[in-house]
């Protein structure tokens, strides 16, 4: 459908935001090229958060490390220093090894390829696709939720989410054209930020208005589908904080095989028994409730009364191991295991809860 794309790219080239990763399509025109490192550190960056979020991190890392191989050859804590506030670690940590692997493997240049990107250190499909598309004009289907939302509604796609995946981005490599790819996919990004929203869409002021089948039949909040809610079983259970005088948290692996087979957690109950309490602590302590934590499991809906212990003796917990507050990035927490500390200590979940929200700064913080 170039009638789509060319409507679109008209728009975009009058109405696209500018932000510090992006070349404006009149520059592109007078030849100036993408930097592939600016296009990665900018799409990994906004995997994190908003883009108002992002602009002040990305000039202060350019600034400091303006290509892959001053930052290979950065210090990881300076690096993490500098990611302090952005969100999850684990992607700075990721960041720094592309890095290193695009100087040592690459040459220090991005290869042009999504299968090779894809076996990079944290870029998946999405920031694949991006890098190909944005710094290599290539024709990549570049689909995140604001895409998946504008696709939906164009062709009012019935499928719900996330059955729809799949037919969302068939259709959207078939709308991205042979040129203009970057344009074409920032295009996007744009649309989805500033008209066709989440909810109340300006449909009134859209570039393609005219070609959308959601509009056309007055329901574009209504697509894309969401899943038919599922009613699950509600169950009960209990979870111990365990803090020692060093802020140090007990913590221990479960079992390997079952549900959450082989990760960390924190001493917990939970099962078909109705209820638990504070008699089933794994040891008597001077436990004091500090909440409920809910997380939804596929097949059940948990609920954790939450208790604290603090100025713990090391000594008298089992065969696990402790973990400072500020080093729980490193652990291999479920998320409803994050959830339960995070009655106990807030300020380490609140920039975690969603991506697209602005991380605290200062916060603690977890890897996914
Ligand atoms: N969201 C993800 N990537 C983006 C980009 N390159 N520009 C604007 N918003 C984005």
């Amino acid at each position: 459908m170039t009638d789509f794309s060319d409507k679109l790219l008209f728009w975009y080239d009058h109405y696209h935001r500018t932000l510090p990763w992006r070349i404006a399509p009149a520059d592109l025109l007078n030849g100036e090229k993408p930097d592939p490192y600016r296009v990665w550190l900018s799409e990994v960056m906004l995997q994190q958060t908003t883009v108002e979020a992002v602009k002040p991190y990305f000039k202060k890392f350019v600034t400091k490390w303006p290509d892959v191989f001053s930052l290979a050859k950065a210090d990881l804590e300076d690096v993490l220093k500098a990611w302090a506030g952005l969100g999850y670690y684990s992607r700075a940590r990721n960041l720094k090894q592309c890095a290193n692997q695009v100087a040592s493997d690459y040459d220090g240049v991005f290869p042009c390829s999504l299968e090779k990107l894809k076996k990079l250190p944290g870029i998946g499909d999405y920031t694949a696709a991006a890098i190909l598309s944005i710094a290599y004009n290539q024709p990549a289907a570049v689909v995140d939720g604001n895409v998946e939302r504008i696709v939906a509604r164009l062709f009012a796609i019935e499928e719900p989410l996330p059955q729809a995946k799949a037919i969302i981005k068939n259709k959207t490599q078939d709308l991205t054209p042979s040129t203009r790819c970057g344009d074409f996919a920032q295009s996007m990004m744009d649309l989805g930020a500033s008209i066709c929203t989440p909810r109340e869409p300006k449909c009134m002021i859209c570039p393609v208005d005219s070609l959308c089948k959601a509009k056309k039949i007055a329901r574009p909040e209504a697509f894309p589908v969401k899943p038919p809610k599922i009613k699950r079983p509600q169950r009960h259970g209990v979870a111990f904080i365990a803090l020692s005088r060093n802020d140090e948290i007990y913590l221990e692996k479960r079992h390997s095989s079952g549900l959450l087979g082989g990760m960390t957690q924190i001493p917990n109950q939970f099962g078909d028994q109705q209820t638990y309490s504070v008699a089933d602590a794994p040891f008597s302590e001077k436990w004091l409730f500090k909440g409920q934590a809910h997380h939804i499991f596929t097949h059940f809906s948990l609920t954790l009364d939450v208790y604290l212990a603090e100025n713990v003796e090391k000594t008298r917990a089992g065969n696990g191991w402790w973990c400072r507050l500020d080093q729980l990035d490193n652990e291999a927490l479920p998320t409803v295991m994050k959830k339960a500390i995070a009655v106990a200590f807030p300020e380490i979940f609140k920039s975690k809860t969603r991506k697209n929200r602005t991380p605290q700064k200062h916060a603690l913080q977890f890897s996914k």
